[in-house]
């Protein structure tokens, strides 16, 4: 029996802010951003836009074409939780309409969490094949305003329906793992936005790729040649080709260099104009090589995912033949062209906006069906068009 991803699909913010026009504000280069970091834009979410709400938009045209029956687990990945208790996946059940028969929780680690949640995915189908499991993995990736993280916010979800027999990627069992205790991005319970040690963080998101496919290989994994691409976790899209040169060398590829070229090609188109999207972000990467590269029916994917503090690991997948069929890839551009562009004042003002404490009623200026009007006595309240 095979076991993956049956359709995937995905969602952004209603707005978008430039990096130009980040890096004019800060009178510097903005080649920094466009090739020292590799972002042109990132997403920002409209004031009724949130990770449930992405998740929603995201998801709809998964439940369209496959229907509820046989979903009986949700698995919300975030690390942009919208409440200490309640799983945003509840309140995602809810605007969706789901049944009643249906388990849902929220799994946090960082930008990792989406890839635990198709590994418990698998799991629940290699039991009972009749089932499906929809996992999503939703972000707002949000920094302090002039920190040096600012750049690298964005906005994201992915669905993914995980069945037996899947029509877009056979999941190999073998998984590389890595686990490290330590302190290079993290949220304490009473902030909006997370502190960073950047340049700390990326070279343990290094040092965690080396272990992780070290695992990989010691676990029986597939050799490196094997692989078409590499799919990585990008807080933003230059940290990929960083990753994929440091596995080319540790692997032996003898042009380790430009190992980046060939194994990235087409999997950071979308993530360079959305920015980072933490749990999403890898998914996003695999939608943007669907999407966007040739017809690889039959070659062999690999994914690095990496969610600081930090757990990390590294796994297989083979394409299935005519899984080009099952994509959307007009939806993504509409989406991705439908965004209004914001300038710097605005930028700014909703950024220090996003913080409200009390009851508050939002803006209506969502482009998706499923809108947050604000919150009623402290309690979240979501509304269809
Ligand atoms: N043209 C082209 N490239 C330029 C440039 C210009 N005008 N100016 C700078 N650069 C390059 C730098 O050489 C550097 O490249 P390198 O990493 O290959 O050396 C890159 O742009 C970034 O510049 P740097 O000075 O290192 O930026 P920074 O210290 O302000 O921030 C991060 C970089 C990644 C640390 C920062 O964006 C951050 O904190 N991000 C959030 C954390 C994160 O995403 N971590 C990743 C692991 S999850």
């Amino acid at each position: 029996m095979t076991i993956g991803i049956h359709d995937i699909s995905a969602a952004t913010g209603g707005l978008v802010f430039a990096l130009a026009d980040l890096a004019d504000h800060e009178g510097i280069d903005v080649g920094k951003y466009h090739r020292g970091i590799g972002q042109t834009e990132m997403s920002v979410l409209t004031d009724d836009e949130d990770i449930v709400t992405m998740a929603a938009r995201a998801a709809t045209p998964i439940l369209e074409r496959h229907g509820v029956d046989g979903i009986r687990t949700v698995v919300f990945a975030t690390e942009s939780g919208i409440d200490q208790s309640k799983a945003a996946g509840v309140f995602l059940h809810g605007v969706l309409g789901l049944p009643h028969e249906v388990r849902v929780v929220e799994l946090k680690e960082a930008c990792y969490s989406a890839t635990a949640a198709i590994q418990f995915a698998l799991g629940i189908v290699a039991r009972r094949p009749e089932e499906r499991v929809l996992v999503i993995a939703s972000d707002n990736a949000r920094y302090e305003l002039d920190s040096s993280g600012e750049a690298t916010q964005g906005a994201a979800a992915v669905a993914m329906l995980i069945s037996a027999s899947p029509a877009v990627l056979e999941i190999e069992p073998v998984s590389g793992l890595w686990t490290d205790d330590v302190m290079d991005f993290w949220r304490p319970n009473d902030r909006s936005t997370a502190l960073v040690d950047g340049r700390y963080s990326v070279a343990v998101y290094l040092d965690s790729l080396e272990g992780a496919w070290k695992d990989y290989q010691s676990q029986g994994g597939a050799a490196y040649e094997s692989f078409a691409r590499v799919c990585y976790h990008q807080p933003f899209t230059r940290m990929a080709v960083k990753a994929q040169q440091r596995l080319a060398r540790i692997a032996g590829d003898a042009d380790a260099a430009g190992a980046d070229t060939e194994h990235l090609a087409g999997t950071t188109i979308y993530n360079t104009r959305i920015g980072n999207s933490y749990t999403a972000s890898i998914y996003l990467a695999f939608l943007s090589l669907l999407d966007n590269g040739p017809d690889l029916s039959g070659e062999r994917i690999g994914f690095f995912s990496y969610g600081s503090g930090a757990v990390s690991e590294f796994f297989a997948g083979v394409l299935v033949p005519g899984y080009k069929q099952q994509l959307r890839p007009e939806s993504m551009e509409r989406m991705l062209e439908a965004r209004r562009p914001i300038d710097y004042t605005e930028y700014r003002r909703r950024h220090v906006e996003f913080d409200r404490p009390g009851d508050f009623e939002t803006v209506d200026e969502t482009l998706g069906a499923v809108r947050f009007a604000g919150t009623t006595d402290l309690k979240r309240q979501y509304e269809r068009r």
